[in-house]
């Protein structure tokens, strides 16, 4: 058989049996990443070869919802940066850091939260980088301060990236799908009005609560982090390209196509 034909067959039976794992299993919970290092994850699985991701592009092209397919996929835990500011701004006032107060205003308004801000929070949590089904980083890193620091952090436990994954898609349409977004106040469950409607209209799917729409995915909000990812996150594609961890994924169709399009590209990866 060609060359060519074996690598079709691996890539297929490497996206099938993580298919099929899929429904199996239970997500992480992801209390130590959301709550900081004093909370526990309910156990996690070991692999044998964990993948250690960054997803990369701009808000509202996906990068939530193909984490959360991923990780049931990979079996890798999602590690999100806004979860955890949107944790965080759950809390009462008082138990909030002035830090933290700055850091929810930037977000609010768009604004990226500051490199020394975002870099505590996330050196607090370094345990999860070993986490034993790997990681699925989203929205870190954003500046390539904060990925210079990532490449330091890696370095120094002894880490690698496997690679990063840039999601791509026209501004037209990462608007309207940052228009329709409604999120679960509860699990974080991310839906769309009209693209990825819940079974109830307004209620989670998963645990029956209210949908809410996030503060920032007010016009006002939308175009100031646009904005602010092509000055300062863009510049982080040419940044993991010479690194060659880069690896382009077109974000248009279903969710599903998606991250089918990505499993395939992460098995070629390894091939
Ligand atoms: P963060 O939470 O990271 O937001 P973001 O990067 O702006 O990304 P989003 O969560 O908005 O979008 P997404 O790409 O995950 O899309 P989603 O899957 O939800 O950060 C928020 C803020 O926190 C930042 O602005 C900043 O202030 C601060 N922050 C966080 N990290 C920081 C850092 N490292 N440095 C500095 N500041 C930081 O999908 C969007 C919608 O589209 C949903 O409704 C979904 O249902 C729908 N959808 C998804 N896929 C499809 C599809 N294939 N077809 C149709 N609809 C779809």
């Amino acid at each position: 058989m060609s060359v060519e034909g074996v690598t079709v067959i691996t890539v297929r039976s490497f996206v099938l049996s993580y298919i099929s794992r899929m429904d199996r299993q239970e997500q992480n919970d992801r209390a130590e990443w959301l709550l900081g290092p004093s909370a526990k994850c309910q156990v996690v699985e070991e692999v044998d070869h964990p993948w250690r991701l960054v997803l990369l592009g701009a808000p509202g092209v996906g990068k939530g919802t193909q984490a959360d397919l991923l990780t049931r996929r990979l079996r890798a835990c999602h590690l999100s940066t806004g979860d955890v500011f949107r944790a965080l701004s759950g809390r009462a006032g008082c138990d909030l850091s002035p830090a933290m107060k700055t850091a929810l205003e930037y977000m609010r308004r768009g604004d990226l939260v500051p490199d020394s801000t975002v870099w505590d929070m996330v050196r607090e949590r370094n345990g999860c980088l070993h986490c034993g089904g790997g990681f699925i980083l989203d929205g870190f890193p954003r500046t390539v301060g904060q990925a210079e620091s990532l490449r330091r952090l890696m370095v120094n436990e002894n880490l690698e990236l496997s690679a990063v994954i840039n999601y791509v898609l026209p501004v037209n349409e990462i608007v309207a799908r940052l228009s329709g977004r409604r999120t679960c106040a509860k699990c974080k469950s991310v839906y769309h009005v009209t693209e990825l409607p819940p079974k109830v209209a307004g209620r989670c799917d998963r645990c029956d609560v209210e949908l809410f729409q996030r503060e920032d995915d007010r016009p006002e909000s939308i175009k100031v982090r646009l904005e602010a990812y092509d000055r300062s996150t863009a510049p982080l594609i040419e940044f993991y390209e010479k690194l060659d961890l880069l690896m382009p994924v077109a974000a248009s169709g279903t969710p599903e196509e998606i991250c089918g399009r990505t499993m395939a590209a992460l098995a070629i990866r390894r091939a």
